[in-house]
């Protein structure tokens, strides 16, 4: 089944519930009692499924793999057994700098994204904001401020003239596109401890498991929150925040079986660890 069939049959869906709004309250809450039941039976089963894959050799593996594939992905996700991507760096700076656009709007002006490469993030200022020593001084400590305590590691917002055109998404573009990155040197991997590498795709960290190295996000799937604040002894990843516990070996959650961190494919080229992202 592609991918197109998936967002089909999830825009049929969303037209059947449309098409419920308009009925009895009655007739709504038995509809909303039926699919809950089922959801619940799903999950249940998608649940010992996982526990008894888990089990056999080559399973962590095997559901890795899995999980690459959007349907179960996006599934596992719905029964909240998989946590979402962790929002890349890129997303984070732009979801700070939304929170000061309509301050910025307020007086005509605007901000534009052009680069994130921590510790440094590029922006533009556009319209009034473009041009006024006073106005970019304030501006940039606004702007500064919001960035610095959304993405912790951001040190530096540097003001440019010229800078890509704003991103927009493309229609054609899969949600799911993949692409491989080289993230770091082999060498910087500790032996069962961990290294982080920051992408503007992700916050990745990596780990050397007996000679293999092994790439998950830098988030936990109890809350999202960094992992490589956490302790690590014998191979297992305590995170910093709750305690949440990982094989470093697998990304195996011990303290909620049912879920675990996905795993990033790896690769070794000249020295060079290569990491596949989804875009
Ligand atoms: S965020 Fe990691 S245990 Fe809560």
């Amino acid at each position: 089944m592609s991918d197109t069939n998936f967002e089909q049959l999830v825009g049929e869906l969303e037209r059947l519930e449309s098409i419920t709004a308009s009925w009895p309250a009655s007739q709504q809450q038995t509809l909303q009692a039926i699919r809950t039941t089922i959801e619940q039976i799903q999950a249940g089963a998608f649940r010992h499924l996982l526990r008894i894959v888990k089990e056999q050799p080559g399973g962590l593996d095997a559901l890795s793999e899995a999980i690459q594939e959007p349907w179960v992905a996006n599934v596992l996700m719905y029964h909240e057994l998989l946590r979402p991507p962790a929002p890349s760096l890129h997303e984070r700076v732009e979801v700070a700098l939304e929170t000061v656009r309509p301050q910025l709007a307020s007086h005509n002006g605007d901000v534009e994204l052009v680069s994130v490469e921590p510790p440094e993030v590029k922006i533009r200022l556009l319209g009034t904001c473009d041009g006024c020593a006073l106005s970019t001084l304030t501006v940039k400590l606004g702007i500064e401020k919001a960035i610095k305590e959304a993405v912790e590691s951001i040190e530096v917002v540097t003001i440019v003239k010229e800078g890509p055109a704003r991103a927009t998404s493309s229609p054609d573009k899969s949600p799911f596109e993949q692409h491989w990155e080289a993230l770091c040197d082999v060498s910087e991997i500790p032996e069962e401890g961990i290294h982080v590498a920051e992408s503007e795709k992700a916050s990745v960290l990596l780990t050397l498991v007996k000679g293999e190295i092994k790439a998950y996000p830098n988030a936990c799937t109890h809350l999202g929150m960094p992992l490589d604040t956490g302790s690590v002894k014998n191979g297992i990843l305590t995170c910093a925040y709750h305690g949440f516990q990982y094989l470093l070996s697998s990304g195996e959650c011990l303290t909620a079986p049912e879920i675990q961190l996905p795993r990033y494919p790896t690769k070794i080229e000249e020295g060079k660890v290569w990491v596949q992202l989804t875009d």
